[in-house]
């Protein structure tokens, strides 16, 4: 389990197939996604989901994005992941809307982020965004992640962002240094 600062990334498990049915067969969610609506019942759904769930892969690791209460409201994942070339890419869907544009995706992210350069050896998380898709663009960059290119696949434009071990570091500095800077002119207020 992985906890950040409003939302707990933990495995899945079988309670949350009725919330990836409905955010999957979101006609919404499926376009801002680049990936046709699910179109399978249910029943069907469960079956897979089953299975799918006994079987962990070296190459694939999802999670559950709950809020710090437990409300279930997403699900990111890296996966690809290549140790000769030391990289993955990364995904994530908050599914719930109400949760969006609140800071739960780059929490999420962060998380993430953290957990691989902290508990793996890969060296760089890559990602593919449509162009059009300015939220979910505007919440990698606050991550770290920058653009590096563009793709054109099955009629869809996408653009490419990647963050280096190296510039996570940067980040944790950065971030240290301005919490640091902030405790110290509360302390100076204090004398
Ligand atoms: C993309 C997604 C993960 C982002 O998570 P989130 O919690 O909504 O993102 P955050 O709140 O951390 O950051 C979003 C930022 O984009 C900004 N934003 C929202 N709409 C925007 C727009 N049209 N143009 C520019 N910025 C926009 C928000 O104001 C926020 O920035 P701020 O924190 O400076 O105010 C989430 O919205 C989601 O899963 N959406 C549906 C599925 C989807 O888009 N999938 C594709 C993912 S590749």
């Amino acid at each position: 389990m992985l906890t950040g600062n409003k939302v707990i990334l933990r495995d899945k498990r079988l309670a949350d197939a009725r919330d990836d049915y409905t955010w999957q067969t979101d006609p919404e969610l499926a376009r801002l996604d680049a990936v046709p609506r699910l179109a399978t019942s249910f029943s069907q759904y469960l079956l897979d989901y089953t299975i799918e769930l006994r079987y962990s892969s070296p190459f694939r690791r999802q999670f559950a994005i709950d809020t710090l209460d437990g409300k279930h409201i997403g699900n990111c994942v890296y996966y690809g992941v290549n140790e000769t070339k030391g990289e993955a890419e990364l995904g994530i869907m908050i599914g719930n809307r109400d949760y969006w544009d609140k800071g739960y995706g780059s929490d999420a992210v962060t998380s993430l982020l953290n957990h691989i350069f902290r508990g793996t050896n890969l060296k760089r998380v890559y990602l593919k965004t449509l162009d059009s898709n300015q939220r979910a663009q505007k919440c990698f960059q606050k991550c770290g992640f920058t653009p590096y290119g563009h793709l054109n696949r099955d009629g869809y434009s996408f653009v490419l962002m990647e963050i280096h071990r190296n510039q996570w570091g940067e980040k944790g500095k950065q971030e240290f240094k301005a919490a640091s800077a902030s405790s110290r002119q509360s302390d100076q207020s204090l004398s």
